[in-house]
């Protein structure tokens, strides 16, 4: 531990010993025994936080576990860090940067400092901007370069310049302009970007470059071939440039030297993580699709979460909670992931927005002093909507060899606009959705299966040990608030994990080497270039790729 270190060692806390301790008295106490015991813990480990309503009774837990979680995040700090988070406090110590996404969704009278200045007023400007301009793309009041009205919004970005906004464009497409047509493009691979444009007319379509930096290769890459696309598709010059191309950036200076405009330029701030960043000028896509009005109510809902992790109470936090339950299952069941499973076709990208959120906040080996963690950080976050995991994966969570804690997250409402006949599918949806939360928990022992007149030999096979951990997350209808306040909890959430284990949740060092040497690799695949000091594996690598490209 080096020298200026104020904290003591996460594992050698007297919390951490307590915890250890009570998991062995713990063992291998199974839920059926937890729920014999306690006929009320199913309405009683539950929490409310705005339209979400939280079951955590499937969990490995008892009254003294949550009590000596919670006394792990007093003696580490989380409250603390949390309240410097929303102050403005530099919190993101290796970039020495202020983390306040909580800004971009705070009330107009509110006031969040950032060196002495308040970022309210200018969060706000860039809201009315965008939605001014998002009023013209929706009216048809905006024109391309030939006066047509634009009916394309290709959104060009990579990681959080793209997975937030396409999650939501895909989680609240009930509330889009249908009439709209919206693609996300991220992917380098050349692919990505000619099926996104292959059948558009390049009179209708805007291309929105999303860059924080606006250096990200992949994004640059795209936007240049989108670029080329539009002006050879027009047969224009450089000045339909501004007619079809926006960009949402920090970076004023690199989006000029790009050829846009800089008064098409929607801004935000190096205090804006970029997987913390669709509720910023990031969500201009989403905004135009579903209008200013319900993206309004989106970051109201996150905002009611702030509130809520803000100022509840350990008891009652439900971030904090979820935090510590990651925690607990880490380091005291080696789990290894965290599966998060949407009972709703709209999340489909759910999940992998959250891998991003999660992963590249905590997926850290060393702690915010520099020193190597002897404790597991983030979890591997993974999952797809259901029904169609119970079909593919499923099988292992039930009967295989590991701990894997589970988020279900399922509506008791089907979206409005489901045509009749298809809105009558839900009760069934949801069946499934309880159903697997009861079959993890509480299993089928082998007295059950033998009573059911299965031949000796497969009672093994047909036992379910049950055991398996999971949260319940139920909410009335995925609207665009209920969108914002899942999000927020799942930001939160990672906040507080980040907090106990030490680490920088805001900083992501580990993306750039890839970057490094994939520049120094590019010269070789294409001219032959530098190969030598490539290691033999890569060097044999890149040759064979030459000669199967005929180079
Ligand atoms: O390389 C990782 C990363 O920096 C992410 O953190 C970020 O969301 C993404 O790249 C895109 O960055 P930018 O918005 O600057 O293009």
């Amino acid at each position: 531990m080096n020298a200026e270190s104020s904290r003591v060692r996460l594992t050698r806390t007297p919390e951490w010993a307590a915890l250890g301790k009570h998991r062995e008295q713990l063992g291998q106490t199974h839920l059926r025994e937890l729920f014999a015991a306690d006929p009320a813990r199913g309405t009683g480990y539950t929490l409310r936080v705005g339209d979400l309503y939280l079951d955590y009774s499937k969990h490995l837990v008892t009254d003294e576990t949550l009590a000596l979680l919670r006394e792990l995040a007093a003696a580490t700090g989380v409250a603390g860090l949390r309240d410097a988070m929303f102050r403005g406090e530099k919190i993101n110590n290796t970039e020495h940067r202020a983390v306040l996404h909580t800004a971009l969704r705070a009330p107009r009278d509110a006031v969040v400092e950032v060196d002495g200045e308040n970022v309210v007023p200018g969060v706000h400007a860039v809201l009315a901007k965008m939605a001014a301009f998002s009023e013209r793309i929706r009216s048809g009041a905006w024109t391309g370069h030939t006066g047509k009205p634009i009916k394309n919004v290709v959104n060009i970005g990579i990681g959080g310049s793209d997975l937030g906004p396409a999650m939501a464009y895909e989680a609240l497409r009930a509330y889009t302009h249908r009439d709209l047509t919206f693609r996300f493009v991220s992917n380098v691979d050349g692919a990505d970007l000619h099926e996104a444009i292959r059948d558009l007319d390049a009179e209708e379509t805007l291309f929105i470059i999303a860059s924080k930096t606006f250096t990200t290769i992949e994004t640059i890459t795209n936007a240049t071939s989108a670029r080329d696309w539009l002006l050879t598709e027009l047969g224009a010059g450089q000045d339909a440039v501004a007619r079809h191309f926006v960009a949402l950036s920090t970076n004023a200076g690199k989006v000029a030297d790009f050829g846009i405009d800089t008064a098409n330029m929607f801004e935000f701030w190096d205090w804006v993580g970029g997987r913390y960043s669709y509720d910023s000028a990031i969500g201009l896509s989403l905004m135009i699709a579903i209008g200013p009005d319900r993206f309004r109510e989106m970051l109201d809902g996150f905002h009611l979460v702030d509130e809520h992790f803000r100022t509840a109470p350990p008891e009652e936090n439900a971030p904090l909670l979820l935090g510590l339950l990651g925690v607990w299952y880490g380091a005291f069941f080696d789990a290894q992931s965290h599966a998060v499973l949407p009972y709703s076709h709209y999340l489909s990208k759910f999940t992998a927005y959250l891998q991003q959120l999660d992963m590249e906040s905590n997926g850290k080996s060393v702690d915010r002093d520099g020193d190597l963690v002897d404790y597991q950080t983030g979890p591997v976050v993974w999952g797809t909507p259901g029904t169609n995991g119970q079909h593919a994966y499923f099988q292992l969570i039930h009967q295989g060899t590991k701990v894997i804690p589970a988020d279900f997250i399922g509506f008791a409402k089907p979206v409005a606009d489901l045509l009749p006949g298809l809105a009558a599918q839900h009760d069934l949806l949801m069946a499934n959705f309880f159903a697997q939360t009861q079959a993890l928990a509480f299993g089928k022992t082998p007295d059950e299966v033998r009573a059911e007149g299965v031949p000796e030999e497969l009672v093994p096979h047909k036992t379910f040990r049950g055991n398996h951990p999971t949260t319940t997350i139920l909410a009335d209808e995925l609207t665009p608030s209920v969108l914002g306040q899942l999000v927020a909890l799942y930001e939160h959430k990672v906040f507080v994990q980040g907090a106990i284990w030490n680490v920088d949740s805001f900083d992501q060092w580990g993306v750039e080497l890839g970057k490094v040497l994939a520049k120094r690799i590019e010269p070789v695949l294409t001219s032959g270039v530098g190969g030598e000091q490539l290691d033999s594996s890569t060097a044999a690598l890149a040759a064979a790729y030459q000669a199967l490209r005929g180079r």
